[in-house]
């Protein structure tokens, strides 16, 4: 008898529910006696033992579904030595569940703080499988997350809509895409909606070079100009503050998101009427596209085949197209940026599109 745990932790995404399905479809194919713990809300579930056995069919008619089955929470990485508010050893009670429970091992469907996290009872001496999950792309070790994809998917769809409307009214649109720390959604939406300007965190923007990308467009006698920005684009002036200043300025801003600031911007330099978009959570909703349920599934069967040759405390990846696995403390506590230097961007400039750099 197998006894696998599996919790889905972070912000949620599109695929989660297929991977489970993939996890457990190959534990069942691996093994004859498999007892699935589902636990609750991230590791919430696994701290405070609420979880649930789960049959085989609970993972039927899931590959499809948005969200998660088991539900999410976000309990960040530097809190965990913390205790709770009652006093409670955080890590001490995971390891006293998963003990209790007699797992064989532990299956941890996150992005990066939550692979920080499955890293930490990996070294506990939990064996520990992680699944690279986040719309955000960002996990160093692998070239695809799952999630990505399907973000990518309904920030290009945003964009196309308004490009129809951007054109009839001859208006500049601003569309602010997910992502704080990475541009990966962005760049690619970016590109594949036909943005004219892509603004991401990792080149800061010079609003002046913004405009006069708005003024070339203008001059060549289109009408209108869209933006892709992520949510965490930043001003040179702001990225070469010190951290703490430079939080202090983002915190601070009389603007509910970086989008509405560069309209206002725009609008002063340029007197042009100028939108705003923000398709926020839609992003990390609905189904999951083909692509992540092929890289769920083939994730999923990726895992059973770990446990099954019993080699934990990895993470599972997808290198050069083939899904392999590395160990989680070659990941954790890293994330995969995007590179000004990255061909893709290079790329995306010699198409015209500027990033205000
Ligand atoms: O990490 C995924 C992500 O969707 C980011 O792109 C976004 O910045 C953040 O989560 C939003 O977090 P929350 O759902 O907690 O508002």
């Amino acid at each position: 008898m197998k006894r696998i745990g599996m919790l889905t932790s972070g912000g949620d995404c599109q695929a989660l529910n297929a991977t489970m399905r993939g996890v457990v479809k190959g534990l069942h194919g691996s093994f004859k006696d498999v007892e699935i713990y589902g636990f609750l809300e991230g590791y919430k579930g696994l701290m405070y033992g609420n979880y649930r056995i789960l049959k085989p069919e609970d993972f039927s008619g899931i590959l499809t579904k948005g969200g998660t089955i088991l539900g999410s929470s976000r309990q960040p990485f530097k809190l965990m030595r913390e205790p709770d508010e009652n006093g409670m050893d955080k890590v001490k009670a995971m390891k006293d569940t998963y003990k209790k429970l007699k797992l064989d091992c532990l299956v941890v469907l996150g992005g990066n703080g939550s692979q920080k996290t499955a890293n930490l009872l990996s070294e506990e001496g939990l064996n520990v499988i992680g699944l690279p999950k986040t719309i955000d792309n960002d996990l160093w070790g692998t070239d695809m997350t799952f999630g990505f994809q399907s973000a990518v998917d309904i920030a290009t769809e945003a964009i196309d809509c308004i490009h129809t409307t951007a054109a009839s009214h001859g208006r500049v649109f601003i569309v602010e895409i997910m992502g704080h720390k990475v541009g990966w959604i962005t760049l690619h939406a970016g590109i594949a909606g036909g943005a004219d300007i892509i603004l991401i965190p990792e080149i800061p923007y010079d609003i002046k070079n913004v405009c006069k990308a708005l003024d070339k467009r203008a001059k060549e006698g289109k009408g209108f100009s869209i933006l892709a920005v992520a949510e965490g684009a930043i001003s040179k002036e702001v990225a070469s503050l010190p951290k703490k200043e430079r939080k202090a300025a983002i915190a601070n801003s009389k603007y509910p998101s970086v989008a509405y600031e560069i309209a206002d911007q725009i609008r002063e330099y340029s007197g042009t009427e100028v939108r705003v978009t923000v398709p926020g959570h839609t992003q990390r909703g609905g189904s999951p596209c083909p692509y992540d349920r092929v890289l769920s599934s083939r994730f999923g069967a990726k895992a059973a085949e770990l446990i099954k040759e019993e080699k934990y405390g990895e993470l599972v990846v997808l290198k050069n197209n083939e899904v392999t696995s590395i160990p989680l403390s070659e990941s954790a506590g890293k994330l995969k940026y995007v590179s000004p230097d990255d061909s893709i961007v290079k790329n995306a400039k010699m198409l015209g599109i500027s990033f205000g750099d």
